[in-house]
């Protein structure tokens, strides 16, 4: 006979299951499983015995341990449960959270450029348009040749163009990232929105009555030029559209930007994209250091327009002598700046938070024109 009998066995279970009880951590109960089940275990140990054991001894002993190891592994899973509960439970009831406490954290705001752009959204959705986008890096063809700029054309000098380093002549079959253009295409930073005219004309069918928001870039920098700066692109093509609706729309935009009844004026100016083109002003009044729009006796330049120049309308497809439109072009920032009073143009993309504490807008409140805009 072996040196365990099987009344022992009841005593073991009910030695460890009082232990078993008694942990009051998980740590503590582990330590309790190791020391019955683990490789040296005292239960382990005694059913390596069962080899020993005569045959008889084993049809006995068997089952009775197998049996012992079960039941207490169980009450180990039981009290395990039980332990992680509690813990739980502990820190649900530590880590309650005071819903009467204020917010401390700082919300962010809307930088007026964000802001004033969809104030335009606003006013131009309200007139039928809808707004379209174009990529940053643009080809030459829709930045220049499809506005009418032909290769070699003065007025694409004026426009301080940043120009991407062209891709490298690759080996043969060496391998290129996605998305790079053959060897030899100039891309470059668009100068203005008007290139978003192209992709609209050559994806959509007219009617067509968008406006194009977006950043545009020169190499350009001074008090009043930043190289990356933003405009917005108008673009209206349908049939029988006339001068009268190119005015009619920005004299109603420009006083509902203003929220004033402000003056207007059109001086014949020069655009390859546009014939006729012309400059839109409005009238001003300096105020000292602030400035106000619609009265007084200066002028001053808001945006470039006029009527699409056939040339465009044919590069995109479409017949100049069934559809014209109107396109107009206007930077956002000086804009911004006009109707919110901000002194410098620099500022505006400088990063400065306590700047955009004092000209950010709050985000959730969103322009319409029925709130007045801001
Ligand atoms: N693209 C012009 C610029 O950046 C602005 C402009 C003028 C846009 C006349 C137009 C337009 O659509 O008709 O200076």
């Amino acid at each position: 006979m072996s040196d365990i009998a099987i009344s022992d066995i009841e005593a073991i279970r009910s030695r460890f299951q009082a232990d078993i009880d008694a942990a009051i951590d998980l740590p503590a109960l582990d330590a309790i499983r190791v020391s019955a089940l683990g490789k040296k275990g005292e239960i382990s140990m005694m059913m390596r015995g069962l080899g020993k054991m005569s045959p008889e001894e084993k049809t006995i002993m068997g089952p009775a341990l197998n049996g012992l190891k079960n039941d207490v592994a169980a009450l180990v899973e039981t009290r395990k449960t039980a332990l992680e509960n509690e813990a739980l439970d502990a820190a649900l009831a530590s880590e309650t959270m005071d819903m009467s406490l204020p917010l401390s954290r700082k919300t962010g705001t809307l930088h007026p450029v964000q802001q004033v752009m969809e104030e335009m959204a606003v006013i131009f959705s309200d007139m039928g348009f809808s707004v379209a986008e174009g990529p940053d890096i643009e080809d030459d063809f829709h930045n220049f040749t499809a506005l009418n700029f032909p290769p070699g054309h003065p007025a694409r000098d004026m426009h301080d163009t940043f120009f991407m380093v062209p891709e490298p002549i690759g080996e043969e079959g060496a391998e290129r990232p996605t998305g790079t253009q053959d060897v030899g295409e100039q891309k470059v930073l668009r100068t203005h929105t008007s290139p978003v005219q192209i992709r609209t004309m050559m994806s959509q069918k007219p009617p067509i009555r968008i406006i194009a928001p977006g950043r545009t870039y020169r190499c350009d920098s001074d008090q009043t030029h930043t190289p990356m700066f933003h405009q917005v692109e108008g673009l209206v093509i349908g049939e029988d559209i006339h001068m009268g609706h190119l005015k009619g729309c920005l004299m109603d935009f420009v006083s509902a930007f203003f929220e004033a009844d402000v003056e207007v004026r059109f001086r014949p100016h020069h655009f390859p994209f546009t014939e006729p083109s012309a400059e839109m002003d409005v009238r001003y009044e300096r105020d000292g250091a602030s400035i106000k729009i619609g009265q007084g006796e200066d002028w001053m330049e808001i945006l470039g327009c006029g009527m699409v120049h056939p040339n465009v309308l044919t590069a995109c497809g479409i017949d100049p002598d069934v559809y014209q439109g109107f396109a107009f072009g206007m930077g956002v920032d000086r804009l911004a700046m006009l109707k919110y009073g901000m002194p410098d143009l620099r500022d505006m993309f400088a990063g400065d938070p306590r700047w955009l504490g004092h000209y950010g807008f709050n985000p959730l409140v969103q322009a319409s024109l029925e709130s007045g805009l801001s």
